[in-house]
């Protein structure tokens, strides 16, 4: 059985759509959700969906040990960001080398960095004019949006798309391909060890 825990600060549509993918398989268990913040409406998913979530604070996260201790007493074979925008401290990253994930509403390496996460890189993609947008997902390492990069998939947009549409289509990428990227990792990894 693989183990994923996801991390996410906010309404939780990717980790929804992550649990809803593995819950009819039977080698891969979604041990828990946790979040930074809490009112995040993921939490509000993860009771529905009969998930174990919880919530840390920022001296739990880089402040001590505590969020450190609690991901190793999961045994996680992958840790999944699905929305998460706190900066991965380095005593997280030695201790789960490239079991690190995070998916990223843009072409990597545009769009991204400290600041650059949900609306805020839509609207920067529209400034811009750009006539494509996509998804990355990539490892994490200790700079933002800069790990080697697993995956990207685009589509392509308009002058009339608004903010909304482009989030709406760069959303919909996300739902199609992370569980599947996420699925090939961990089973992958499996047939390493
Ligand atoms: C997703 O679009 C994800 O790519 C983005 O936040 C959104 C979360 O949506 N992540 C970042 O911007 C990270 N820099 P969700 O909470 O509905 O899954």
């Amino acid at each position: 059985m693989k183990r994923i825990v996801i991390l996410a600060s906010g309404s939780g549509s990717n980790a929804e759509n992550i649990i809803t993918h593995f819950s009819s398989n039977p080698e891969v268990e979604i041990v828990a959700v946790l979040t930074n913040r809490k009112d995040a409406k993921v939490l509000e998913r993860c009771a529905r969906l009969e998930v174990p979530a919880l919530y840390f604070n920022k001296k739990a996260f880089s402040g001590s040990d505590v969020l450190l201790r609690l991901l190793k007493g999961l045994t996680p074979d992958l840790i999944v960001l699905a929305g998460f925008l706190w900066k991965i401290p380095s005593h997280l990253i030695q201790a789960f080398p490239n079991k690190i994930i995070n998916i990223h509403p843009a072409l990597l390496p545009k769009y991204g960095g400290k600041g650059m996460y949900g609306d805020h890189v839509h609207r920067a993609v529209k400034d811009n004019s750009e006539s494509e947008t996509g998804i990355t997902i990539h490892y994490v390492n200790k700079n933002y949006d800069e790990g080697a990069i697993i995956h990207q998939a685009k589509t392509s947009i308009t002058p009339n798309d608004t903010v909304g549409n482009i989030a709406q289509k760069v959303h919909q990428l996300e739902y199609e391909h992370f569980p599947k990227v996420i699925e090939k990792i961990v089973l992958e990894h499996g047939k390493e060890s």
